[in-house]
């Protein structure tokens, strides 16, 4: 099982600060409405520090004002699932870098970023294996009942399709073949099979065949135009007796109407997911124990997890600020 690699920098003397002049007193805030681990903030704070930064915090913040209050002098943002819109950068006239640590950046308006001269960034695979290990946790919960009494069943032997095949599909694919599952994969964007074979993983040709062969579907595809409610009535009807929809993505690629839909006329479908759908509460009282939603996103909720993201995003800032380095830049 390969381990992630942290993000390292090495300060390239020959070439001049790429933001000489500014890096004075420069400010990083870290806005993170769900925390990072405790660890996380030191390690963060220790690299800022050390590249002569001045480090804000504000965490667990409930309303926007604070966090355009926070951002009115900040010259870079970490952050997390926290909303960076327009607004929030029409406050920010310093703002010259945005990394979310994580991987999915829907949750920053890019286009309008990159109108402003920002930069966004994410921490691509820093999170990963926390999401994976959720998503394999989530099967076993669904099969057995919610871990409450009575028979179970067994993923071992069972079909694992991996909807995308990214940092987290991957590290799903691989865990699930470990333990004994058939994995099979779907995405439109690696036509080399040899990549899933690689992880004795099966590539399939289309989505529909994806769910008609799903015991359990583990969705990992981002939430963007071409995907938001893209799984609806028409898949999951598809996928076989019994099968699981497991959804540690985004709730947005989901189709809610269908879903209903399709839970009501399938009984036997089951669907747990990691981000609360806008109706929740009708499809616990409708479904029961063939739903479970977290009552807050935990996929990425691991000290190993924010450590990964966290000190990683603070090494792409000073290393975008003393390199220029825009390697992981998501709005070039
Ligand atoms: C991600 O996109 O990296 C995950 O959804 C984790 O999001 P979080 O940082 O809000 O937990």
């Amino acid at each position: 099982m390969p381990t992630i690699v942290p993000y390292t920098y090495e300060k390239k003397e020959e070439k001049p600060l790429f933001f000489t002049s500014l890096v004075k007193g420069m400010k990083i805030l870290v806005a993170t409405e769900k925390p990072f681990a405790k660890k996380a903030v030191g390690g963060i704070r220790e690299i800022l520090t050390e590249a002569g930064y001045e480090v804000a915090l504000l965490e667990k913040y409930t309303d926007r004002p604070q966090l355009l209050d926070a951002v009115s002098d900040a010259d870079a943002v970490i952050i997390r699932s926290d909303k960076i819109t327009a607004e929030v950068m029409a406050a920010a006239p310093n703002l010259k870098i945005v990394v979310r640590a994580g991987a999915g950046y829907d949750n920053v308006d890019i286009a309008e970023a990159k109108r402003r001269g920002i930069v966004v960034m994410n921490t691509p695979g820093q999170n990963s294996n926390a999401v994976a290990e959720l998503a394999l946790c989530m099967m076993i919960y669904m099969s057995r009942n919610q871990f409450t009494p009575g028979t179970g069943s067994e993923i071992q032997g069972k079909t694992l399709a991996i909807h995308a095949y990214g940092n987290v599909g991957r590290l799903v694919g691989r865990k699930g073949h470990a333990m004994g599952m058939k994995v099979i994969a779907y995405d439109p964007f690696i036509s080399d099979a040899q990549v899933f074979a690689a992880d004795g993983v099966e590539k399939v040709d289309s989505v529909e065949e994806l769910y008609s062969r799903a015991d359990f579907l583990s969705l990992h595809i981002p939430a963007t135009p071409q995907t938001v409610k893209s799984i609806g009535y028409d898949l999951l009807k598809s996928m076989p007796k019994g099968a699981t929809l497991v959804n540690t993505a985004r709730k947005e690629v989901i189709d809610e109407e269908g879903l209903v839909r399709a839970l009501t006329e399938r009984e036997d479908l089951k669907y747990i997911t990691d981000i609360a759908p806008d109706a929740a509460a009708e499809l616990s009282e409708k479904f029961g124990k063939r739903f479970f939603a977290t009552p807050k996103k935990m996929g990425a909720e691991t000290a190993e997890a924010n450590i990964n993201a966290g000190l990683a995003a603070a090494r792409q800032i000073v290393d975008y600020f003393v390199n220029g380095n825009t390697k992981f830049q998501v709005n070039k």
